[in-house]
């Protein structure tokens, strides 16, 4: 197949379950690029590795990954935390743990959204005691106001407002992880 001119985009999927588009996928983009330039200033001369949170934050790692020019390693890790579809219970239970050694890493956690901060909270905790050389935290969306516990974030891509969102690795009951753009939610759910 030929490449030629990416197509233009609706703005949301022709989807009752979609609300409003809160950031379009080039300002998306734009913006990681922006993270992947100053991870690169920041981190020159190291190898970062990388720690997934899996899985809302595939997406946003392999498009943030490509904007480090760095060697890079990867590794993943899958949590999930008890309670209701669309909020956090705040008890975190680690589902897949790392398959690589943390000693004396420089080690970027890449999450996908900042809620409540109790995922972020323990799960630094967890990975602080492995030894690493520094842990630092990348989070592309910040909800606004509704952190129970302080997290302190290197580097963040946006602040939205508290509103369940849908796109780029956020999914709401597994769907929507594909679109390229981050939308409110307003389907079966999300009241
Ligand atoms: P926290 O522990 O409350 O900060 O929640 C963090 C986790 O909850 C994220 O890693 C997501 O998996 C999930 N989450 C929180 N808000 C949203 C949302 O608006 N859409 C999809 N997932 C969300
Ligand atoms: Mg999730």
């Amino acid at each position: 197949m030929v490449a030629s001119q990416p197509e233009h985009r609706e703005p949301a999927r022709h989807d009752p379950a979609l609300g409003r588009v809160i950031i379009d996928e080039a300002t998306l983009q734009s913006r990681i690029r922006e993270l992947g330039r100053q991870i690169t200033k920041d981190y020159e001369g190291r190898v970062p590795l990388l720690v997934g949170v899996l899985k809302g934050a595939f997406v946003f790692m392999s498009d943030l990954a490509r904007a480090i020019e760095l060697p890079v390693e990867f590794d993943f890790m899958a949590v999930a935390s008890y309670g209701r579809a669309t909020r956090t219970s705040g008890v975190v239970r680690i589902v897949k743990d790392l398959d690589l050694d943390l000693t004396d890493r420089s080690v970027l956690v890449v999450e996908d959204i900042v809620d409540s901060g109790l995922t972020l909270s323990y799960l630094r905790k967890n990975l602080l005691a492995r030894n690493p050389v520094s842990l630092e935290v990348c989070a592309l969306l910040v909800k606004e106001g509704t952190q129970r516990v302080e997290s302190d974030l290197a580097y963040t891509g946006f602040r939205i407002p508290p509103d369940f969102v849908v796109g780029y690795g956020l999914d709401a009951a597994e769907r929507y992880r594909n679109l390229p753009y981050i939308c409110v939610y307003e389907g079966p759910g999300s009241g």
